[in-house]
């Protein structure tokens, strides 16, 4: 197993680069699977998630080439003949749980297993299996398994309200809604940049989508859909974090640049919040330059969906809010129970208490580099900007599952002057 050794203080004084989208590149590949043809994707990054996905996608006798490290892979799906989904590839991802609606959207049929719980609690699918439901399909539990069906073979469309909005399950049922029969609607649809990403490559192959942007989609299914090449957009919670790590490691009145970037896809909620802080942010193109402030103020946020402060941003807010001076509260409302960074946050000596919902911080006190252990992808990476402030080493255990969503992050870092690196370990060695 691998683990990330940092050694706290070094400032971060170079350029950084954000990699492709992780949870849009996902359902991208996911949309791959809707047409007889190649299916070029591009700026695709070089993770764990994207090699999983691919195996997923081969399952079905679809074919996957490229080189993750050329950052485009070209999916063809004209030979899909096996639409299932095992346990054994669903349990590692529950993105897979995409090609519920890739599958019965392509060939009105398919076996996918439930993807069962994640690292920091439930995450419920039922509004996916229902806005299937809605559309024509006919829905049974098999074993671990949901058994879906199309009379006819196909879809018929449908109206589906979401409730509370789900990026899932909004891109689940639209996978299925393009190639439907007739018209669907779909209300209170999830408007984060991972849907609209998916309704412009939708609508790149000749799907019918109005609304894009919208919470009410308006979707007149297709007979069938055309090959395209597009290119997906850059990966927003890396952004966000890279705006983090500046803020509380950069020099004061030193400008850290973060190339590739989208910021309006991170929303109005962080980029306010982030202002509020007091670090310096000037956007030039898909360049943006962030300063650390002499001293960072407390800022608190609640997690919401877009445009509200993203959930996936909030285990990396609190190590901000721990260099801040003064209290603040995270609140957590998309996930209330996650929050399994803050008992390794509190091994460093952050300050931090969970209260339900809610983590309360009271910023400003010493924090020490100890060993920490990863629980899931974004708790591991704020494990990795509290080592940053951290007074001598912090020791992040159980890397992979960083792996699974940032791309070569100690690499990025170092580059830009943090010092860290990468070690091959045995969890299980004898202490002495
Ligand atoms: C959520 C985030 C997404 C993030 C991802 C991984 C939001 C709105 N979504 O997406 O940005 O990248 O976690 O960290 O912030 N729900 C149900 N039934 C369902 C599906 C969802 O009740 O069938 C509920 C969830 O419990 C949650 C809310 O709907 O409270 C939003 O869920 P959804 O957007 O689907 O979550 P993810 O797709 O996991």
């Amino acid at each position: 197993m691998d683990k990330l050794v940092v050694r706290g203080g070094n400032p971060l004084t170079g350029d950084l680069h954000v990699s492709g989208s992780k949870n849009t590149a996902l359902p991208l590949m996911a949309i791959g699977l809707l047409t007889n043809g190649p299916v070029t994707i591009s700026h695709i990054p070089d993770l764990k998630d994207i090699s999983t996905f691919r195996k997923v996608i081969e399952v079905t006798g679809a074919t996957v080439t490229g080189s993750p490290s050329d950052h485009q892979l070209i999916i063809d799906a004209s030979n899909l003949n096996r639409p299932e989904a095992p346990y054994e590839l669903v349990k590692r991802m529950r993105a897979s749980f995409y090609m519920l609606g890739a599958l019965l959207g392509r060939t009105g049929q398919a076996r996918v297993s439930l993807p069962g719980g994640c690292a920091w609690g439930p995450r419920p699918v039922d509004l996916h299996i229902e806005g299937l439901k809605a559309l024509g399909a006919e829905i049974e539990l098999d074993a671990g398994y949901v058994v879906a069906k199309a009379t006819g073979g196909r879809l018929l469309g449908g109206r589906v309200r979401f409730e509370p909005s789900s990026v899932g399950a909004t891109i689940n049922v639209l996978l299925g809604a393009v190639l439907a029969r007739g018209e669907s609607i779909l209300e209170n649809a999830a408007i984060e940049p991972d849907v609209v990403e998916c309704c412009l490559m939708l609508q790149k192959m000749g799907a019918k989508i109005d609304g894009i942007g919208s919470r009410t989609l308006h979707v007149q299914g297709s007979d069938t859909l055309n090959p395209v090449s597009y290119t997906n957009c850059p990966d927003r919670i890396e952004l966000g974090t890279f705006m983090i790590a500046a803020a509380i490691s950069g020099i004061p009145g030193k400008p850290v640049s973060i190339h590739h970037a989208n910021p309006e896809h991170l929303g109005v909620s962080f980029m306010e919040s982030f202002d509020r802080t007091g670090a310096g942010v000037e956007i030039d193109g898909s360049t943006i330059r962030v300063t650390a402030p002499e001293e960072l103020r407390p800022v608190s946020v609640r997690t919401d969906v877009y445009p509200g402060f993203p959930t996936d941003l909030q285990a990396q807010w609190t190590v901000l809010l721990a260099k801040a001076h003064g209290n603040s509260k995270v609140l957590e409302s998309i996930y209330p129970d996650r929050f399994k960074h803050i008992p390794e946050l509190h091994r460093m000596g952050v300050n931090a208490i969970v209260v339900g919902d809610e983590v309360v911080i009271e910023g400003g006190k010493r924090i020490q580099g100890t060993s920490v252990m990863s629980t899931d992808l974004r708790a591991s990476v704020s494990l990795v900007l509290a080592g940053m402030i951290a007074e001598g080493e912090t020791q992040i255990l159980r890397v992979y599952h960083l792996d699974r969503g940032y791309e070569r992050v100690e690499e990025k870092l170092a580059a830009a002057g943090i010092d860290i690196k990468r070690v091959s370990y045995d969890e299980w060695a004898d202490p002495n």
